[in-house]
């Protein structure tokens, strides 16, 4: 497809977290890989995409390190306040989308900060595939390792199909006001939303899977961001 048939669409990039899992000095988002930040790596592939009408980024009330980065005075670049859990930093994002008169039957895009080795043409698939659909999907990728489900003692109770299994990654692609509304209604609910697809799911949806490169890592433990840097410095 080209490029011209692509959808317009709005980015959210939740980056509210505090990657504790990274266990280092500063937030996993705001850390060093190869000359720039994780956010800036994320946020190139978003910014230098003809369709993107506007982009939010959600971060910390107390962030003191999104300032000093050189597109924190980029103009495309909006901000919103995150919160407690991720679902509601996206949330917060949509809200300010809608400040900025994105319409809710406008295609939203959700990426992880923390998620920089997004390719262009991962991008463009996700969006040539769900240009059409109804609901919208996910970027997402077929297990490849057979899946144990663990007993609590340490010991294997059984081998799972993984035929079924998929990872999901972002971009996760709704429509704005769908995608509000569910996240909305299943937070409200206490429902389990670590994705936005799981908020959709909680309204009855089924978004649709679309195969991605599994290079498209999130950035959660050091050996991640070390693998990426020597990947890309090769
Ligand atoms: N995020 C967010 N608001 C939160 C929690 C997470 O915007 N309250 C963002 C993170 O900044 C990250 C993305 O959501 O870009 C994915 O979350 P995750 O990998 O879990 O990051 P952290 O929550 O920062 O890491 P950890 O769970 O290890 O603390
Ligand atoms: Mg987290």
């Amino acid at each position: 497809m080209s490029a011209a048939m692509l959808p317009r669409f709005w980015t959210v990039i939740p980056a509210a977290g505090i990657g504790s899992r990274m266990r280092s000095d500063r937030p996993k988002q705001y850390l060093q890989l190869a000359g720039k930040t994780v956010i800036e790596h994320t946020l190139a592939c978003f910014l230098s995409h003809p369709q993107l009408q506007g982009l939010v980024v959600s971060l910390a009330g107390d962030d003191p390190y999104w300032s000093d980065l050189r597109c924190a005075n980029d103009p495309r670049i909006q901000r919103a306040n995150g919160g407690s859990e991720r679902a509601d930093s996206v949330l917060a994002g949509l809200h300010r989308l809608s400040e900025l008169g994105a319409r809710d039957e406008e295609w939203v895009l959700v990426h992880d900060a923390a998620r920089p080795n997004l390719s262009r043409d991962d991008l463009d698939r996700l969006l040539a595939e769900l240009v059409d659909d109804p609901i919208g999907g996910l970027l997402a990728v077929p297990a490849r390792d057979t899946l144990k489900r663990a007993g609590g003692n340490g010991r294997v109770l059984k081998t799972i199909d993984r035929s079924v299994i998929w990872q999901a990654f972002t971009p996760q692609m709704f429509r704005l006001g769908a995608l509000r509304d569910a996240l909305a209604g299943a937070l409200e609910a206490g429902a389990a939303v670590t994705d936005e697809a799981s908020a959709l799911e909680w309204a009855g949806h089924s978004p649709r899977l679309i195969e991605g490169r599994t290079d498209n890592l999130k950035i959660t433990r050091p050996e991640d961001l070390q693998w990426l840097e020597q990947r890309w410095r090769s």
